[in-house]
């Protein structure tokens, strides 16, 4: 009988105690982690620091293999990627997940941040930000879990100074594949090149393009001064980027292991965030050293009224104007 009951103990003991890792402690895993942006980039960056705090939080239970530089495809690949589950996190512009996920598009409505701390603060508005997040998840299967400032798309060329609309009249420009961007660029009267990021420095060199747009940082991570010339700061959108993770797989982790993943996606954040602002100054400084000449537009309220003229054609895309309104009135907050 004795016998008996130490056995119903030890039964009992095995059912209730969960054979998954304690509380702490973390299941054997691999994390697939990807970039099309080179290991100097902020999506690097961002990627790196999350991978440090996974490995050592999990005291190597979690590694994680980050694949730099396009060398999982592009930005739009790796989204495809992260809904097949063939790859778990992707660092990616927001324009580019935008064709997944209409909602992005708020992102990129142009002069929506119409000073560089506006978008931190719409950034950093934690119950608008998770209502964004959970659509991104339901629209594209990815989940951002870190969003990445990196700074104004300036304009660059290799054929003549841009210091009002008229100048960018005949000059062939690449945007990527995102349609506040090429509905942006058709209001001031030009017909712009979609194209994949990975895709962008042969083509300038190849003069199948004779320009592109992106932030300062892009200039010294791919080497532009190489093949462009002028530079414009136009400031009409502010980069965003998102780390995202394949929402299937992610809900399929055990609960440590998805704390332990935001926690390294929070920490990820805030030290982009810090980093970028000097990032920027100094690739603007290397681009001047470099040779590139900046200039400013002079008519910039041309520009801002002919692209806010696009806003209306995204609304229903975006979900709804009020989503737009709600965005506008956490920007324009004191
Ligand atoms: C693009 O122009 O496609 C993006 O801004 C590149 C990036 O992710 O930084």
């Amino acid at each position: 009988m004795k016998r008996r009951g130490v056995l119903c103990a030890v039964v009992a003991c095995l059912v209730l105690v969960p054979l998954s890792a304690q509380p702490g402690e973390y299941p054997k895993l691999t994390i697939m982690g990807a970039t099309s942006n080179p290991p100097d980039s902020q999506h690097a960056y961002a990627l790196d620091v999350f991978k440090k705090v996974v490995e050592s939080e999990s005291k190597g239970a979690i590694t994680v293999k980050l694949f730099l530089s396009g060398s999982m495809g592009d930005e739009q690949t790796n989204v495809k990627q992260l809904r097949s589950g063939e790859l778990h996190v992707a660092s990616v512009f927001s324009g580019n997940m935008s064709p997944f996920s209409p909602v992005l598009n708020l992102f990129g409505l142009p002069y929506l941040f119409p000073s560089p701390g506006d978008a931190q603060k719409l950034l950093s508005n934690k119950a608008f930000m998770d209502k964004i997040n959970d659509t991104v998840s339901k629209q594209s299967g990815a989940r951002p879990l870190c969003w990445l400032m990196g700074g104004y798309r300036v304009l660059t060329n290799s054929k003549h100074r841009v210091k009002n609309i008229n100048d960018l009249h005949g000059l062939k420009i690449r945007v990527s594949p995102t349609e506040t961007q090429l509905e942006a660029f058709r209001s001031w009267g030009v017909s712009p090149h979609p194209m994949a990021w990975s895709e962008v420095f042969s083509a300038l060199q190849q003069k199948v393009v004779d320009g592109q747009e992106n932030p300062f940082f892009a200039i010294p991570d791919n080497k532009f001064w190489e093949v462009q010339k002028y530079i414009t700061e136009i400031h009409y959108m502010f980069w965003t980027g998102i780390v995202a993770v394949s929402d299937a797989w992610y809900q399929k982790l055990t609960p440590d292991t998805r704390a332990l993943i935001g926690k390294a996606m929070v920490e990820a954040q805030k030290a982009e965030w810090e980093w970028v602002e000097k990032k920027e100054a100094n690739s603007k400084e290397q681009s001047i050293q470099r040779g590139m000449i900046v200039d400013k537009l002079e008519d910039e309220p041309v520009w801002v009224e002919k692209a806010r003229g696009i806003w209306p054609k995204f609304y229903t895309k975006i979900g709804g104007k009020e989503i737009v309104d709600e965005a506008v009135a956490i920007i324009a907050k004191k």
